[in-house]
């Protein structure tokens, strides 16, 4: 059997990691993972059924979160792509994530990934994958973030204001480095990839790069 390739791609919020980890794992003909997907369907179950934290734990059991065949994320076996980047899901997701139990769950998940993957979250490199073959640890300014992904929301028809996303990017830095499991750290291994100024196909170029280098 070949061997099983595992690229992480970690970093704040809307680094745009997942673009280049998707455009990464097309050049390389392999899976293309979002795990904040994961987490963000958790959040979107205990939304729904309006749980408090402790509920959402005991209820853990009956949260199947999965990707189909078109690698949408589906919660309970329905696709929820769409529903889970909403604002009110963006507000919710960073206290989900840092619930212990949640994070077991969904780190269990993403170790049994089968085949070669490209996945993409915040403990990727550290907890994961913790002998990826390639790690990279995304930055961006946070006024280039919040442009980035207030232009996503605004074209998705949401009715969102600069300021909003930006204040919910900060906390949710805040949060995902602050947390007690699994805080977003970069691996002692992981290489910085500052992408403010360059463009999807200069990140591609420069990643492939750094890839064959670790062949
Ligand atoms: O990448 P994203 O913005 O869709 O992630 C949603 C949230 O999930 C974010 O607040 C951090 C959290 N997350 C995490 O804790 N660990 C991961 N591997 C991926 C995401």
């Amino acid at each position: 059997m070949s061997e099983r390739i595992q690229i992480a791609i970690d970093g704040h919020s809307s680094t745009g990691k997942s673009t280049l980890a998707k455009a990464l794992a097309k050049h390389l003909g392999i899976l293309y993972l979002d795990s904040g997907a994961m987490y963000r369907a958790v959040a979107l179950y205990q939304m729904r059924h309006n749980l408090n934290d402790q509920e959402l734990i005991e209820q853990l059991d009956r949260v199947e979160v999965s990707f189909n065949a078109q690698n949408a994320i589906c919660l309970n076996g329905v696709v929820v792509e769409n529903e889970i980047r909403k604002m009110e899901v963006s507000n919710k997701v960073s206290g989900v994530a840092q619930i212990p139990e949640v994070r077991r769950k969904l780190v269990e998940l993403q170790q049994k990934v089968p085949q070669s993957v490209v996945m993409d979250g915040r403990d990727i490199g550290t907890v994961v994958f913790p002998s990826a073959r390639l790690k990279l640890f995304m930055t961006a300014r946070t006024e280039i973030r919040a442009q980035r992904r207030y232009n996503e929301l605004i074209a998705k028809g949401d009715k969102v204001s600069l300021e909003e996303v930006l204040e919910n990017l900060k906390s949710r830095d805040f949060q995902d480095e602050n947390r007690d499991t699994d805080p977003l750290r970069a691996a002692a291994d992981a290489i910085y990839f500052d992408n403010s100024d360059l463009s999807l196909d200069q990140q591609l170029e420069k990643a492939i790069q750094l890839y064959q280098e670790r062949v």
